[in-house]
């Protein structure tokens, strides 16, 4: 299937590894010219030179923190200065932190809205005047289960991130005589670094091989199994394409079958 995102330039923020990576990768296949970021220069470096490799595709990688509103803008900048502005965000975070609201601080409730909210303000702001000008544009904002799903221990997650699923309908309203589409990805468990690892913790507390540990955890995934970042990618890759020009609006579930509720 042609997607039509030759020559079109992505931005995959929080991008040197994982889900991010994986859907960097998923868009350079298809001809994008992508620009990656997160927090770490080198991890860039090496996801860069990985891409590259791989996909022959350019590829731009820029130190950006997601808390940092100067660091976005930045990025953006950087990403229009190297190939005239942003026409597909891919809109990714790293996690915030792990806790149940007993354990949590005021002080962890505002960096957490940077993280998961403000974020996506400041790149939305930024990227969409482009988008206007070409009457074309893609926004794609990947979240987490916890929308659908709450997590005890993930408050920071199960709450904050919910905004994003308001600003991007907003957005799809706003947007949509500009011929800009808003989009949302909840993605389910997906085998990226952070996942082995904690994996890893469990099987160690657990005293089992990590080995079991992944088939207990899969137990409750009708398909059997976590997913891979390029499932997630792919799915990325049809929203941004012209085959999904009439998607818009739109929170889509990519999850092995874990959600059990119907909506
Ligand atoms: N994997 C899953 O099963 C799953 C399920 C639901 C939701 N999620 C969510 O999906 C997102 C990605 O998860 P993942 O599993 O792909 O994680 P990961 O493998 O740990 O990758 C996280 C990426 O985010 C970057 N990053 C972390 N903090 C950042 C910050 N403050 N600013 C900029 N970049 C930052 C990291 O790079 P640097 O270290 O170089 O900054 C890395 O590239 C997270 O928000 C996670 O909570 C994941």
């Amino acid at each position: 299937m042609e997607l039509g995102l030759k020559g079109k330039v992505a931005l995959v923020t929080a991008a040197s590894k994982g889900i991010g990576l994986g859907t960097a990768r998923v868009l350079a296949k298809e001809g994008m010219k992508v620009v990656i970021s997160s927090r770490s220069q080198a991890n860039l470096d090496k996801a860069r030179d990985l891409l590259v490799a791989e996909t022959g595709a350019e590829v731009l990688a820029v130190q950006a923190d997601m808390t940092a509103h100067e660091d976005l803008e930045r990025l953006v900048d950087a990403a229009s200065k190297e190939f005239g502005g942003v026409d597909v965000l891919v809109y990714n975070t790293g996690p915030p932190k792990a806790g149940t609201f007993a354990e949590l601080s005021y002080g962890d409730w505002e960096e957490a809205t940077k993280l998961l909210l403000l974020s996506a303000v400041t790149l939305t702001q930024a990227v969409v005047p482009h988008m206007k000008s070409k009457k074309w544009g893609r926004l794609i904002y990947i979240t987490s289960l916890t929308l659908k799903q709450p997590i005890a221990n993930l408050v920071l997650s199960n709450t904050v991130r919910l905004g994003i699923a308001g600003l991007s309908k907003s957005l799809s309203r706003e947007l949509a005589p500009h011929g800009i589409t808003s989009n949302g990805i909840i993605q389910g468990y997906i085998r990226t670094d952070r996942t082995v690892r904690l994996m890893e913790e469990k099987a160690s507390k657990t005293g089992t091989s990590v080995e079991e540990a992944y088939k207990e955890l899969v137990k409750n995934i009708p398909l059997g199994r976590y997913g891979e970042p390029e499932e997630v990618g792919s799915l990325a890759a049809f929203i941004a394409s012209e085959k999904g020009a009439y998607l818009t609006g739109e929170m889509f579930t990519i999850d092995g079958g874990y959600i059990s509720t119907v909506f």
